[in-house]
């Protein structure tokens, strides 16, 4: 089928980053003018690119306004179009609430201090493991429709609420069984997201370590649904020796590797992920600036997460201006999960720009072609690019920046998926 979109105040396409992979960082993030375009219409093809050009000339080409059954036409009415949102690190499936931890934060607890009394992420293992498969397919999909809703058509999916074998092969099918939602979905098993309840002192940390990395591991290459392996890399969880080895053993099957990484404190996940080759070490609001140097050179995209800074009321991120100063690689994305429950990337955005003070375009960088390149995505992903699949969002607002600045409200009016078409 044939979808023509005219009448867009102007379209950010990003599409002049780096030849090899897509992505815009350093001084080129700055540089609004080569990543948006006024008067360009859009011409799909069965959910690709296959045409730009002026909307005067299209609407010749197409015999616009006259109705026709040929096409599907589609009016921009003179707002924005940007890329489909890449949201490239969730942890999207969990039951159970948890907003009983909000008072306790406010009385002063840190998110280690509630860990410690057996609530925080034990707390969603327990409800999630009790959850049906049914009732957390229900769950996933009613998550996943509301991301679109706010411009989201490319979500990575996170297990790790499971925690033991048979529940974290469950989490991951239930993912998979999600596709064809109008997002497309990655899927990454973080089967050492905690340490089960009854796993207490180093002895047995180090046969559930064993039983990751022979049993669930291998279960899960075997069911060959998650395409990456994350690990919450952090004092008080999993050490560094630890990772290293799930990492590997990941590696040498072909998996990529996401990581959770000096969340807390520098406790040298960053450089880990430097040195193993990982395709992005998120959070990262503690590491040293010589590990951000060494991840970078390494190709290692740095996901800062501040939604979950800003729910645990510290301070953001603001090492992104640096990151742009330095050139080094870095992402944004929601961490949605029980402690952090945004799917919107607009507040994410929000966040960067209002707090972080990083330009919107910039940030529109963060959220689709640079997560993208961290992805193994279809061409043109995070871009909108001729060729490259349609994946699109038609904002409220004429300007482009539009997309992050409107804070607790929705700027996306419509959000296209190239699969819908
Ligand atoms: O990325 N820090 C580790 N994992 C999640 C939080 C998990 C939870 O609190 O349930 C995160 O923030
Ligand atoms: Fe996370």
């Amino acid at each position: 089928m044939d979808t023509v979109i005219i009448g867009a105040s102007e379209v950010a396409h990003l599409s002049n980053g780096d030849s090899e992979n897509g992505r815009i960082d350093g001084q080129l993030m700055l540089n609004r003018d080569m990543h948006v375009t006024e008067d360009l219409a859009i011409h799909i093809r069965d959910g690709k690119i296959i045409k730009f050009s002026s909307n005067d000339e299209m609407k010749d080409e197409w015999g616009i306004p006259s109705k026709s059954n040929d096409f599907q036409f589609i009016d921009a009415e003179g707002c924005a179009i940007i890329p489909g949102f890449v949201d490239a690190h969730t942890h999207l499936l969990w039951d159970g609430d948890r907003s009983n931890e909000m008072a306790m934060k406010i009385q002063g607890m840190s998110y280690q201090d509630i860990s410690k009394l057996g609530m925080g992420i034990a707390s969603t293992v327990s409800s999630t493991q009790e959850a049906r498969a049914s009732k957390l397919r229900q769950i996933g999909i009613s998550r996943l429709k509301r991301a679109k809703k706010m411009g989201t058509t490319t979500l990575e999916a996170k297990s790790g609420y499971g925690l033991n074998l048979e529940t974290e092969l469950r989490m991951l099918q239930t993912a998979s069984s999600m596709e064809g939602n109008g997002v497309t979905l990655h899927h990454t098993w973080l089967g050492a997201h905690a340490y089960p309840e009854v796993v207490k002192d180093d002895n047995e940390k180090r046969d559930w370590d064993r039983h990751l990395i022979d049993e669930q591991l291998p279960a899960v290459i075997k069911q060959g649904i998650a395409t990456s392996v994350d690990v919450f890399c952090e004092p008080g969880w999993f050490s560094i020796e630890t990772t290293e080895e799930i990492c590997n053993n990941a590696q040498k099957n072909k998996l990529d590797i996401r990581l959770h990484v000096d969340e807390f404190v520098d406790g040298g996940g960053l450089n880990l992920a430097a040195e193993i080759g990982a395709k992005t070490a998120d959070h990262a609001g503690y590491s040293s600036s010589d590990a951000r140097a060494k991840a970078s050179d390494a190709g290692v995209n740095t996901g800062f997460l501040p939604g979950t800074p800003y729910v645990h009321g510290d301070k953001l991120p603001t090492i992104v201006n640096d990151c742009i100063e330095n050139n080094w690689k870095w992402s944004l994305a929601t961490d949605f999960n029980p402690n952090c429950r945004t799917l919107s990337i607009p507040f994410v955005g929000s966040l960067a720009v209002h707090r972080m003070r990083i330009p919107p375009i910039a940030a529109l960088a963060a959220v689709t072609v640079n997560p993208a390149s961290t992805l193994d995505v279809d061409n043109g992903v995070g871009q909108l690019v001729k060729g490259g699949v349609a994946d699109l969002n038609i904002l409220r607002t004429t300007s482009a920046d539009g997309w992050c600045l409107m804070p607790g409200d929705n700027p996306v009016k419509k959000s296209i998926h190239h699969s819908e078409l």
